[in-house]
């Protein structure tokens, strides 16, 4: 199974003034979604965006936009986040303290579910939970604590990439394999010979007005990393 690679854009580090037209601009670029961090002060040291960022982005932007809940208690909110027409909602597992539960609810309002997974916790519940990796589309391997666009990247997340690969494959399962933080040139090359295919990007798209060829520049360094990497982890060029 080839698992094809996808940019995501993560708008914690576009311009607040101007979101809707920096979306519209990553959309234009190639993106596969937009990537909308909720923050609630608890969870993290930080507020972002809230419930309504879904509906008033919706309606200037095509490709799905995803709910990444760093909040504590995510489960009182998930009826919320689905009724403001989120298309996917990822949920940190450390903030569930009924990880198969979380991820049965948001399947069963019809939208994609998603687990991160900080860089200091391990993969305990997923092993203690295996069905749950028949239910989900993406892990996302955390390289930053939640929080803030523009920390530096956690060495720990390649060997927890090459992790979640042997899962997968082990299981025989699809779900799509995650990078959250810090993604962008330093650190492509080693994601994704690692073997991840989902690569969320904040600081390396938004950090400047160049949105469509900050994309464009990540995509040509993973052509170039795919063209060089052995057969390990198969993938495919971009969606
Ligand atoms: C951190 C967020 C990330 C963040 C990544 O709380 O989950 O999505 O936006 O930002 P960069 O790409 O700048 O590390
Ligand atoms: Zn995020």
């Amino acid at each position: 199974m080839e698992f094809p690679i996808k940019i995501s854009s993560s708008l914690l580090s576009a311009d607040f003034g101007n979101l809707t037209y920096e979306a519209m601009q990553a959309e234009k670029g190639g993106g596969c979604d937009i990537h909308l961090d909720i923050m609630d002060g608890h969870y993290c040291h930080n507020f972002s965006f809230g419930i309504d960022i879904i509906p008033a982005l919706k309606k200037h932007i095509k490709i799905p936009l995803i709910a990444h809940l760093e909040i504590d208690n995510p489960d009182i909110f998930i009826d919320d986040f689905v009724l403001a027409g989120s298309d996917m909602i990822v949920v940190q597992e450390d903030t569930c303290p009924h990880l198969p539960i979380t991820i049965a609810t948001v399947k069963k309002r019809g939208i994609k579910a998603g687990i991160g997974i900080n860089p200091d916790r391990g993969f305990e519940k997923l092993e203690a939970n295996p069905e749950i990796l028949e239910q989900i589309d993406l892990l996302i391997i955390m390289a930053v604590y939640p929080g803030f666009g523009g920390q530096p990247f956690s060495p720990v997340t390649i060997p927890k990439i090459e992790k979640a690969c042997r899962m997968r494959k082990h299981r025989n399962v699809h779900f799509d394999i995650g990078v959250d933080g810090a993604v962008g040139p330093h650190t492509i090359p080693e994601i994704v010979k690692a073997g991840a295919n989902y690569l969320i990007a904040g600081s390396s798209i938004f950090n400047d007005d160049n949105i469509i060829d900050n994309i464009k520049t990540l995509k040509d360094l993973v052509k170039k990393t795919l063209a060089e990497t052995t057969v390990k982890n198969p993938r495919k060029d971009f969606v």
